[in-house]
């Protein structure tokens, strides 16, 4: 099993200039040797960032590589301003720009034929958690995206579980809720190859802070994780990779 930890951080639209510089300052005599930390910062702020001592990361990329799509950004762009990661499918972007199933899909393979690595999210809502249907939810989306690259294109993609009902909400999944669910999300995989399945990093996402992290990332199928608020905050985040390494 060669999984290595991860932990990304999703300002959304938040930070500015300033906030970048402390996080490269503050990163920059770190030496993570077992954790790979990953900023998914606002697109406005990657051409800003050189030789930082963390991945670049955006949080969302255009199906289209070229064309007339105002305010989009395509791949080629990303990887113009050194975008290694993008983060495709979030709940927010599902819920608040409507971004369906199959629309994720294609930018899945949008991203994955440009050479950028996917962070494919994942999760239910409360409401389908407490209705039965969860397993059959995370199903249709993992479904969706396979469908469209293959179980070859998911070992390109790095999976993000994300409780819709635990974002920003401070209601963090206890380790045995998120172990359940990465477990399951690694059975599916491994119908379709089963050394894909045990290679594939998955991380959780939802109220991660310094001290639910440990517990957390000690779960046998918890890959480290993709942190909201908590990653705005230099000295908590560190504290998070800290855990993971
Ligand atoms: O993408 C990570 C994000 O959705 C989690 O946010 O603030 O609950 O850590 P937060």
């Amino acid at each position: 099993m060669d999984r290595k930890m991860i932990v990304a951080g999703n300002w959304k639209l938040n930070g500015d200039r300033f906030l970048v510089q402390d996080f490269l300052t503050g990163f920059a005599d770190t030496s993570f040797t077992k954790v790979s930390p990953i900023l998914c910062l606002p697109s406005v702020y990657l051409a800003t960032v050189q030789d930082a001592n963390f991945a670049l990361g955006a949080q969302n990329v255009s199906e289209h590589t070229s064309g007339a799509f105002t305010g989009e950004s395509s791949v080629a762009m990303l990887k113009d301003v050194n975008a290694e990661y993008v983060i495709i499918g979030h709940s927010e972007r599902r819920e608040l720009y409507k971004e369906s199933n199959q629309v994720i899909a294609k930018k899945l393979s949008a991203a994955i034929d440009a050479g950028l690595t996917p962070i494919f999210c994942v999760g239910e809502s409360l409401e389908t958690r407490e209705s039965g249907a969860m397993f059959d939810f995370l199903t249709d989306q993992l479904l969706s995206a396979i469908t469209e690259i293959g179980i070859a294109g998911i070992d390109k993609c790095i999976i993000a579980y994300e409780p819709i009902w635990a974002i920003g909400t401070g209601l963090t999944a206890t380790p045995a809720q998120a172990q359940e669910v990465h477990s399951f999300i690694r059975e599916f995989l491994a119908e379709y190859d089963t050394d894909i399945a045990t290679n594939t990093t998955i991380l959780y996402g939802g109220s991660v802070n310094a001290a639910s992290a440990p517990e957390l990332f000690a779960q046998q199928d918890i890959d480290g994780g993709l942190v909201g608020g908590a990653s705005l905050k230099l000295k908590e985040f560190l504290e998070i990779c800290q855990a993971a390494e």
